[in-house]
């Protein structure tokens, strides 16, 4: 990785033809005590995993899979913010190199013209009210042709190949990455999580817009309104009054 300009961040690389899945082994290394910066990246994933124990489809070299560790001076509260941080990396770095202007849908997905190029799996392990580690997965659709997505995805996902009809280096595209990362990452560190907000904000999907939502089976609807420290969504509900979601389940219209 010659293009690499970071101090820490993919100062160590494991890369890897074919694996289970990247975000075990970084957690493997993480807890065995590997430094802050160490990337896992793979060609392949034979066991890619999504979000609340979902399978990501990644049985293929179409793609960027990699997970990094980082051992950031924070809260447990706040390690939702990585995840949003990483969010705030990759729509740099996919507008950089299509020039096409992505969204964020929360909490995790990026969206193409709607469709999901991009997905992020944050995980974090907490000692003393301390983080002891995170590790960050981050999966981007990047050379897969339409006739290449497969159910269930097939409607629903994209890739920067089928947005653009051009193909990437996948390693440019890796680099880019951690380059951007670690200048995002060390200014949250130094500054905080306010830039981070606001500039995921410029980018948020649907804000402003109503949105269904339901809670212990409730269903409820209200106005996205604005995102929280802890990486929460904030919404006014049809009362005036806001209300912090965690965990709720959202249909967006
Ligand atoms: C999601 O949208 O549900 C998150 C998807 C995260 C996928 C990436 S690919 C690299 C890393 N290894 C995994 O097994 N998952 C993450």
């Amino acid at each position: 990785y010659w293009g690499l300009k970071t101090k820490s961040i993919g100062k160590k690389i494991e890369h890897y033809d074919q694996i289970e899945s990247t975000q075990t082994l970084a957690i493997k290394r993480a807890q065995e005590g590997c430094d802050e910066g160490l990337v896992i990246i793979a060609e392949k994933q034979i066991a890619g995993r999504g979000r609340r124990a979902r399978h990501w489809d990644s049985n293929h070299d179409k793609g960027v899979w990699l997970s990094l560790v980082l051992r950031p001076d924070i809260m447990p509260i706040q390690s939702p913010q990585l995840t949003l941080l990483t969010a705030t990396v990759l729509l740099d770095v996919i507008e950089e190199i299509t020039q096409l202007k992505p969204e964020v849908k929360w909490p995790n997905d990026i969206l193409i013209n709607g469709k999901k190029v991009a997905g992020i799996l944050t995980q974090a392990q907490a000692e003393h009210d301390q983080v002891h580690y995170a590790v960050i997965g981050i999966g981007l659709n990047v050379n897969q042709e339409k006739s290449e997505l497969t159910d269930p995805i097939k409607h629903s996902a994209t890739s920067l190949q089928i947005e653009t009809s051009k193909s990437y280096s996948k390693q440019l595209v890796i680099q880019t990455i951690l380059n951007r990362f670690e200048e995002v990452y060390f200014n949250y560190l130094k500054d905080g999580f306010k830039s981070i907000k606001t500039k995921w904000l410029k980018s948020a999907y649907r804000l402003g817009e109503r949105l269904e939502y339901s809670i212990n089976g409730e269903v409820k609807s209200g106005v996205f309104i604005d995102l929280s420290d802890d990486g929460c969504l904030i919404i006014e509900n049809d009362d005036r009054q806001q209300e912090k979601l965690y965990t709720a389940k959202i249909h967006w219209f």
